[in-house]
């Protein structure tokens, strides 16, 4: 059993154990597993055995999952456990997007708060199985606090490129505190990982960024771990966050997979869902993906500015062998789906609530229908991401009608009374 990679552009194969992070013609490779030998239902056997057991391969909602991920890892992997992720129903969410049959896959539950964590547990493993030094990533800040908790994990010496002034305080907090060395970039996002791919040839630095095809392949655990939660039951819809568009290129890659082992017998729709700021993808859908398209991105969710996304000829594919859609929704659209998320106790970070506004959204056009079901992925924890909450919610007036603003008292009940209107 092994894997190889191979060229999207020339179709160059490279060994499983080979280091570069991409194509020596500049395309992106991709990771092609022998079929696994069970069929569909000794595999889907095979992970419900695995759920139940206590050994850190199989408690990993990224590792169960190994045949499609990487088969050949052996006992080698970097794990903390990560995955087993609720799928949540909230009658709330649901009506408020007009969408009975709506649940919610909640990655924020990752061991650092993010999908992130999926993408990373496979990464780091490979950084280890071909030796490398160091490692290193660009971030809008949720890659970097997993690749700092993965590096520090493996004992490697982690490097984080971050925009600066523009990454939310929690994430970058975790990569400090895990010990990443952390250069805030004089820069957006797209200046990020220019500079850390030309660190990355020049110095000798493992590349983590979804460009890394092993990224992609723990990313896929997300589709898989959802599929296995509704009992393999495909759903009409998944529905989720793009910026880098790595998620969305692991979203289909995922499906295509799943339906060739035999554990699905037909695939759900993909929609992709872009802040309204940094949607190139979106408009390059709405053109048949005739041409690519870079933006200068502006959007208050801020793990998605992004204008120039890595991924885009994967996503591409996604879209078109899922019959997928890709939209785009405005700040204010993201703000309102993320306090109805926060209000029904769940709570997510702004990007992740993108995929809430966009099912919402795509409802009303007449394209997700009521009856459909549908699953929006929460890309990232609440505590990820306050800004929106501590300055939007608090500065902007009049308040936007879902603000909630701490109220600050002086140390007496009857103040506290006063506030209870007693
Ligand atoms: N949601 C969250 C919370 C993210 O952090 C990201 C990406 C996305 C959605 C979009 O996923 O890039 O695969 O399309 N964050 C990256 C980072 C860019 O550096 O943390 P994508």
């Amino acid at each position: 059993m092994g894997s190889v990679q191979v060229c999207a552009v020339c179709g160059d194969r490279l060994s499983e154990l080979d280091p570069r992070t991409r194509c020596d013609c500049g395309g992106l490779l991709e990771i092609r597993h022998d079929p696994p030998v069970e069929d569909g239902t000794s595999l889907r056997r095979l992970f419900e055995e695995r759920w139940g057991q206590r050994d850190d391969l199989n408690l990993s909602g990224v590792w169960r999952y190994r045949e499609l991920v990487m088969p050949t890892v052996g006992d080698r992997a970097v794990t903390h456990p990560e995955g087993n992720t609720p799928l949540i129903r909230r009658p709330r969410i649901a009506e408020w997007a007009g969408l009975p049959h709506l649940a919610l896959k909640h990655e924020g539950h990752n061991p650092t708060g993010s999908f992130k964590d999926r993408g990373m547990t496979v990464g780091v493993t490979q950084a280890r199985r071909v030796g490398a030094t160091a490692v290193a990533c660009a971030s809008t800040g949720n890659t970097s606090a997993a690749l700092a908790a993965y590096g520090a994990q493996a004992g490697l010496p982690v490097l984080v490129f971050v925009p600066a002034g523009q990454v939310a305080l929690g994430k970058l907090s975790q990569s400090l505190a895990y010990g990443a060395k952390t250069l805030l970039v004089q820069g957006d996002f797209d200046d990020c990982l220019r500079l850390v791919q030309a660190a990355s040839d020049e110095l000798g630095v493992y590349l983590l960024n979804s460009i890394n095809p092993f990224r992609l392949e723990g990313q896929k655990t997300i589709v898989l771990e959802l599929l296995h939660q509704l009992s393999w039951q495909v759903p009409d819809w998944i529905v989720l966050p793009a910026g880098n568009l790595g998620n969305t290129a692991a979203f289909g890659k995922a499906l295509v997979e799943a339906k060739a082992a035999g554990l699905i017998d037909r695939l759900p729709r993909i929609a992709s869902v872009q802040a309204a700021g940094a949607a190139p993808f979106a408009r390059g859908f709405a053109e048949h993906f005739a041409a690519r398209h870079t933006v200068k991105a502006e959007t208050v969710a801020t793990a998605i500015k992004i204008g120039d996304p890595a991924s885009w000829d994967r996503a591409v594919r996604t879209i078109r062998d899922t019959n997928g859609v890709v939209t785009s929704v405005s700040d204010a659209e993201i703000l309102e789906a993320k306090a109805v998320v926060d209000a029904a106790g769940v709570g997510c970070e702004p990007a992740s609530a993108a995929s809430v506004a966009g099912a919402r959204q795509l409802c009303e056009r007449g394209l997700i229908g009521r009856d459909h079901r549908v699953v929006a992925v929460l890309t990232g924890h609440v505590l990820k991401d306050p800004g929106a909450l501590l300055t939007y919610h608090q500065e902007t007036e009049p308040p936007p009608k879902y603000a909630n603003r701490p109220i600050e008292i002086e140390a007496r009940l009857s103040a506290v009374a006063q506030v209870m209107g007693r």
